[in-house]
């Protein structure tokens, strides 16, 4: 356990999905589950990235780590089915922190956005934490409740220039959060965004203007300062631990108070 953290994870089981290296935003909350006690299984997509996430699983002695492309249904019953089978039919957390627009859509201007790129960018990014939430309803039932956690960002309330078409899938993820958490509500089950501001990662690379993005952080936000994936890591926890059982359909700002600047 790393020195601050407390145990409010020990004998809980978990699925993250979204690992693709040490940078990423998955990782930095991982690392927070299993310092306080997790089991944690965990997904990635495609072979290029497949080394990186086992050994990162390794380090942490995960149980199953399995490829998942999202946009499967096949892919998504079978990596549940596997996590059943791991962890004794139950699981209490989930981690889903994926998205993914193509690169051309996140340059230039959204108009221009043609239907395929326009599907495949919200089915990834917000469709899949449907499929998700459907696929962990009955393990976590099973457990009398769950915590789901998934990470979004300000471009989907606020237009941010070149954010395009991921600001309309993570709109369309902020508003899943909600009827997700209104059903499952029923069942014990917790459902809450994290809306981080610029971390430097794979994805955020891809982002034309992402510099910028910072710069603007640095300059505007109440606290001058940029975050990281440990203080989102930090977040989640919260949010996934019993400490939020009264939360859910909310979405906790990591951003040093950016979001609520009107200039
Ligand atoms: N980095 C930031 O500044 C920032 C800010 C706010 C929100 N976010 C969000 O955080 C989440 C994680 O992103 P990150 O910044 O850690 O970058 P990342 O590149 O490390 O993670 C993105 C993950 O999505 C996965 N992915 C993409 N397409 C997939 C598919 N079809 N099936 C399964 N997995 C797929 C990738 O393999 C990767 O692991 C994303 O939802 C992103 O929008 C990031």
């Amino acid at each position: 356990m790393a020195a601050g953290t407390g145990d409010r994870f020990e004998g809980k089981q978990g699925l993250v999905l979204g690992v693709a290296n040490k940078r990423s935003i998955a990782w930095g909350i991982a690392k927070r589950l299993a310092d306080e006690g997790a089991q944690l299984a965990f997904t990635f997509q495609g072979e290029r990235i497949e080394k990186n996430v086992r050994e990162l699983a390794d380090s942490i002695s995960s149980p199953l780590v399995t490829e998942c492309d999202v946009r499967s249904d096949e892919d998504v019953a079978r990596v549940f089915s596997q996590v059943a089978d791991a962890f004794g039919g139950g699981l209490d957390v989930v981690v889903h922190s994926v998205a993914f627009a193509a690169a051309e859509d996140l340059e230039g201007r959204f108009t221009d956005t043609p239907r395929d790129r326009f599907w495949l960018a919200l089915d990834v990014s917000a469709y899949s934490l449907v499929s998700c939430a459907r696929a962990a309803e009955p393990l976590m039932e099973a457990r009398g409740g769950g915590s789901i956690v998934t990470m979004t960002y300000l471009g989907g309330e606020r237009a941010v220039p070149h954010y395009n078409v991921m600001g309309v899938a993570k709109s369309a993820l902020d508003a899943s959060v909600r009827y997700l958490a209104w059903d499952l509500g029923q069942k014990n089950i917790r459902v809450n965004a994290i809306s981080a501001g610029p971390v430097r990662t794979l994805a955020a690379r891809s982002i034309a203007g992402f510099t910028t993005m910072e710069a603007l952080v640095e300059e505007r936000a109440p606290l001058h300062r940029h975050i990281d994936a440990d203080d989102v890591g930090a977040a989640a926890a919260y949010l996934l631990s019993d400490e939020a059982r009264n939360l859910t359909a909310t979405t906790l700002y990591v951003d040093s108070g950016y979001h609520a600047m009107g200039m």
